[in-house]
């Protein structure tokens, strides 16, 4: 269009009858140029957005179920399928077996994720205590930790010590990590765990579910060194134990990198906290659990 506009332009100021035919040849190429491109291109067709393609009939049915959605259905469903990868739960009978509850907190952090591959190595599953604050940024391993049947518990948005805080700072600390953590697994965490183990009967009844706590802390934050770590541990370990440690340090993972086969060589399961206490989301008692 632009060519033809400017030749006519041309051909109209020169008066100029050999200009006259150029330029019309110029404007029979480019309309004819334009012509066989559109038929090579099927997609630079104006209409081609426009015309409904044939679906094959495998590929159909959810096809056609998406296209009869609106789009605020479409945006709620697309969130729901992003955020339930639906957990592989191992069951493990704790009263028939010996078992441990590996718990980890404060992340999820950088090392999250080896700590992740070595018990998906293993084949165990933890307790991922997490903080609200950590949440943005590591939604993918969130989804990860949920995906591969770990427990997911709250530790506060701020790490924050519940005495030392208005019973409405707790109670808003709790909720905004629940919040979050929902946003990315769809499941409010079942258990909550109380920075640094402090807390009232007052906090347990806003939190309104149980609170985990722990008999064996190898003191991984204190101990830079992962052979500390894992002596402590394995001299420590008995049936029923939570132990606490820290997915942020990589000497922690170091130490789990052999803690985790060595405890399976001793005859323990390795389980989450709902196996080891035999609790769930809809049976937990409000409750402090192992608190020494
Ligand atoms: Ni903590």
């Amino acid at each position: 269009m632009i060519v033809q506009v400017m030749a006519t332009n041309k051909n109209v100021s020169r008066h100029n009858t050999a200009n006259l035919r150029s330029t019309l040849a110029i404007v029979l190429a480019v309309a004819l140029a334009y012509g066989v491109s559109w038929w090579l291109m099927p997609n630079s067709r104006p209409w081609s957005a426009l015309v409904e393609r044939p679906v094959s009939a495998a590929a159909s049915p959810q096809k056609k179920h998406a296209s009869r959605q609106t789009p605020a259905q479409k945006e709620v469903l697309s969130a729901h399928a992003q955020t339930t990868a639906k957990p592989v739960v191992v069951q493990t009978d704790c009263s028939a077996k010996k078992c441990i509850a590996l718990t980890f907190d404060d992340g999820p952090n950088s090392v999250t994720p080896r700590l992740l591959d070595i018990l998906k190595a293993n084949n165990t599953q933890a307790s991922f205590f997490i903080i609200g604050r950590q949440i943005a940024g590591h939604e993918q391993i969130i989804k990860r930790i949920y995906s591969e049947g770990h427990d997911i518990g709250n530790h506060t948005w701020d790490h924050m010590d519940f005495k030392k805080v208005p019973l409405d700072v707790m109670k808003d600390q709790v909720a905004r990590t629940d919040q979050a953590i929902e946003a990315v697994t769809g499941k409010k965490p079942a258990f909550v765990r109380p920075p640094f183990g402090s807390f009232g009967p007052e906090h347990l009844a806003a939190a309104n579910r149980p609170f985990i706590l722990w008999n064996i802390d190898p003191d991984d934050w204190t101990t830079p060194d992962s052979n500390a770590i894992h002596d402590r541990v394995m001299q420590t370990a008995r049936p029923g134990a939570i132990i606490i440690s820290h997915d942020i340090y990589d000497t922690t993972v170091d130490a789990y990198a052999r803690i985790v086969p060595e405890l399976q060589q001793q005859g323990y399961s390795l389980v989450t906290v709902t196996d080891l206490l035999d609790i769930t989301a809809d049976n937990a008692p409000v409750q402090p659990f192992y608190y020494q």
